[in-house]
């Protein structure tokens, strides 16, 4: 009876510790609304066309193929300033650093992998980010995977949107950076 009585105990204790913990983790659920830290800005890429050695900061290393009509394989570099504003011109507080390809055979659909490279006295550090740029959508959710320095440990959502669209030569984005995890 005392041992069983025992038993019944620690099962009971045993099942109160996997609600707890079940319901700890519940607990920590994010709110979309509410970032912990958040950055509008904007990315320039501004295309090498073979002479414009200037002022281009992305450069295509790898040529589409002809898979479709709509760039598929093709691979773009870039080191592009990041703004405040939308203005070309405008004091760059950061660095965009990665690549994006074109990887759709039906429309145009490109994946981003960059480092936003931060090293001002506002903020010293990197953001890196990573996903799906869908064209076709009004607005695409990318994943903050990481960050160092003043965003040490972030991760979050960068939302992008098309700014501006000038042809092969020049585009663009507004990125709408929300971390919820900031340490
Ligand atoms: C590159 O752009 C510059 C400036 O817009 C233009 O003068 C030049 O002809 C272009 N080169 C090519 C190869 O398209
Ligand atoms: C190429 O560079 C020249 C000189 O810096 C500039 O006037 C022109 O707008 C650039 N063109 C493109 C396509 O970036
Ligand atoms: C290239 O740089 C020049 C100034 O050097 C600027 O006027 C022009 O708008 C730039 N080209 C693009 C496509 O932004
Ligand atoms: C891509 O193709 C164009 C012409 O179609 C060519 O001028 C250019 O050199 C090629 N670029 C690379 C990186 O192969
Ligand atoms: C960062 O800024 C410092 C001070 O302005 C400068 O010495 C350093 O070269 C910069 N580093 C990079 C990677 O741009
Ligand atoms: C940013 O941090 C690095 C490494 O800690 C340092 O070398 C660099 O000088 C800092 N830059 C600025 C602008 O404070």
């Amino acid at each position: 009876m005392t041992t069983l009585m025992g038993k019944s105990c620690c099962m009971l204790f045993f099942v109160l510790l996997l609600t707890s913990s079940i319901f700890l983790g519940h607990s920590k659920k994010l709110n979309q609304n509410e970032p912990c830290n958040r950055l509008k800005l904007f990315y320039h890429d501004t295309m090498f066309n073979g002479t414009n050695v200037s002022n281009a900061t992305a450069a295509t290393v790898a040529n589409a193929t002809k898979l479709g009509n709509f760039n598929f394989g093709m691979l773009v570099v870039f080191d592009d300033p990041m703004t405040v504003d939308n203005h070309f011109v405008s004091s760059p507080v950061a660095r965009a650093q990665g690549f994006y390809f074109y990887d759709m055979k039906t429309t145009y659909n490109a994946w981003f992998a960059y480092t936003l490279v931060f090293n001002s006295t506002k903020y010293n550090g990197t953001i890196n980010i990573m996903g799906a740029d869908i064209m076709g959508e009004e607005t695409r959710d990318l994943s903050v995977v990481g960050g160092t320095g003043d965003f040490f440990m972030a991760r979050g959502i960068a939302t992008f949107r098309t700014d501006t669209f000038e042809g092969a030569d020049y585009f663009r984005l507004e990125m709408d950076i929300k971390l919820y995890e900031c340490y």
